[in-house]
């Protein structure tokens, strides 16, 4: 009897060992993936509270349409919002202050707001599920790594975040930003450790690059060998944007037509992360003028003149305290990395202006519609011959800093890109055994 039940056990533990390799085999043993959006690129959730005082009527009355039982709503996106009546109230709500004393942002009073969806592709598929084709996001790219044997909420995971808020110099709070590097570091481990702790592929799209860059930059080596396989970018704006310049003088639409850019100025300029991604000092050149007007010109050495002679000097103190200090230094996380971006596409380079609140006129130069040349390469210059620093560049013609999400190209280069890192550690693999 004895005897028999011991060799009942064993063939269960075989078969428990035949399930176990065919549900890792399921996954494919790949590598988890982390997708981390740009700004803009997940939805946002908001609610207000007693403190809000509307700023109209039919604000109030009308918008938002639907909300939960708790009255959170979809704040972004919700394309009710393009209604021009509701523009304004939509930009009011969006908008973050800057509090001297307690040196870092905050929402507007009387709204709070919350990022659905952490951990999970889905908030970052659609910007307003209820207009999927149009506010399509991430999902090409999603759809493209499934194909290649990627399963969503398995090893494929989401790091959406309240991309109003940016990180901040050392020495310098910025509550929300380091409260989402946390998370993503949370998202890390979790995602490490339920796929047999394989370590991790990061791929981030825009500003998400940004964020990156600055959680491997503050973690410790040994954390980084163990959970990060890699790290892959799609259309960083490493140095900031010339186009950021033209945001905060007089506003972007971000192409919708019907949007008047400067009922949305004030809730841009209010951003912390527009003000993070103004053209750097460090990777823009010193002397070259970037704005034009018949009484001066700016550089990127003169941002903070720019931002009080636009009428912004709010905006002069954080830029000079919490972000000049931050993007002077691009270090190098010691992990392998791969920028992916678009060249060849007319992006904006020198912006002349008679008046700051009227349109420029605009001379382009190299990039990806969106991104400076200079500042989607900025990292080669900037750990060229660096050592144990690998670094590889996809430069993808005619793509833009959208479209590299889209492209058909584009989607082939980076899924590409994704398998061989994966085909690469199963040869590893194979050599240890
Ligand atoms: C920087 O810009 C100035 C002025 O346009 C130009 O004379 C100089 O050659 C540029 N420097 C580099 C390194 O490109
Ligand atoms: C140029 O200077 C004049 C006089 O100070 C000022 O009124 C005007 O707004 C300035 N224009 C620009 C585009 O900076």
């Amino acid at each position: 009897m004895k005897f028999h039940l011991v060799h009942i056990k064993m063939a269960i533990l075989s078969v428990a060992m035949i399930f176990y390799t065919c549900s890792t085999s399921s996954t494919n043993g790949l590598h988890p993936l982390i997708l981390i959006p740009g700004s803009g690129g997940n939805q946002l959730e908001a609610r207000l509270t007693a403190e809000y005082k509307s700023t109209s009527f039919w604000c109030n009355r009308w918008y938002p349409l639907k909300k939960d039982p708790d009255g959170w709503f979809r704040i972004w996106f919700d394309s009710f919002v393009l209604l021009r009546p509701f523009t304004k109230c939509f930009s009011k709500r969006m908008m973050t202050y800057y509090d001297p004393d307690e040196d870092d942002y905050h929402n507007a009073p009387g709204v709070e707001t919350r990022v659905p969806h952490f951990g999970s592709t889905e908030g970052l598929l659609y910007l307003d599920p209820s207009l999927k084709h149009i506010t399509s996001y991430m999902e090409p790219l999603v759809r493209s790594l499934e194909e290649i044997g990627y399963i969503s909420g398995k090893n494929l995971f989401g790091a959406p975040y309240d991309f109003r808020y940016a990180l901040a110099a050392e020495g310098h709070p910025s509550k929300v930003g380091s409260k989402f590097l946390s998370d993503l570091k949370n998202l890390i481990e979790s995602a490490s450790s339920s796929n047999g702790d394989k370590p991790v592929i990061l791929l981030s799209h825009s500003l998400g690059g940004l964020f990156a860059l600055r959680l491997l930059n503050q973690s410790p080596t040994s954390w980084r060998r163990k959970y990060i396989k890699h790290f892959i970018t799609l259309s960083a704006p490493w140095g900031g944007t010339v186009d950021e310049m033209l945001t905060f003088a007089s506003g972007n639409t971000l192409g919708v037509p019907l949007v008047d850019p400067l009922m949305v100025r004030e809730e841009q300029r209010s951003s912390a992360s527009n003000l993070w991604l103004l053209p750097s000092p460090k990777v823009f050149n010193r002397t070259k003028p970037l704005v034009i007007t018949p009484n001066r010109s700016y550089s990127s050495s003169d941002i903070a003149k720019f931002l009080q002679d636009i009428g912004f000097p709010e905006g002069v103190h954080p830029y000079k305290t919490r972000v000049l200090p931050l993007v002077e230094s691009l270090p190098a996380p010691q992990v392998p990395v791969t920028c992916v971006f678009g060249s060849g596409v007319k992006t904006p380079e020198t912006l002349f202006y008679k008046d700051f609140e009227k349109r420029p006129d605009v001379v382009f130069g190299d990039g990806d519609g969106t991104v400076n040349m200079i500042s989607l390469l900025a990292l080669e210059s900037a750990w060229s011959g660096r050592k144990g620093q690998l670094l590889k560049v996809i430069k993808l013609p005619g793509v833009s800093h959208i479209s590299v999400l889209k492209d058909k190209t584009s989607l082939g280069k980076i899924t590409g890109e994704v398998s061989s890192i994966n085909s690469e550690s199963s040869r590893s693999l194979v050599h240890w055994f």
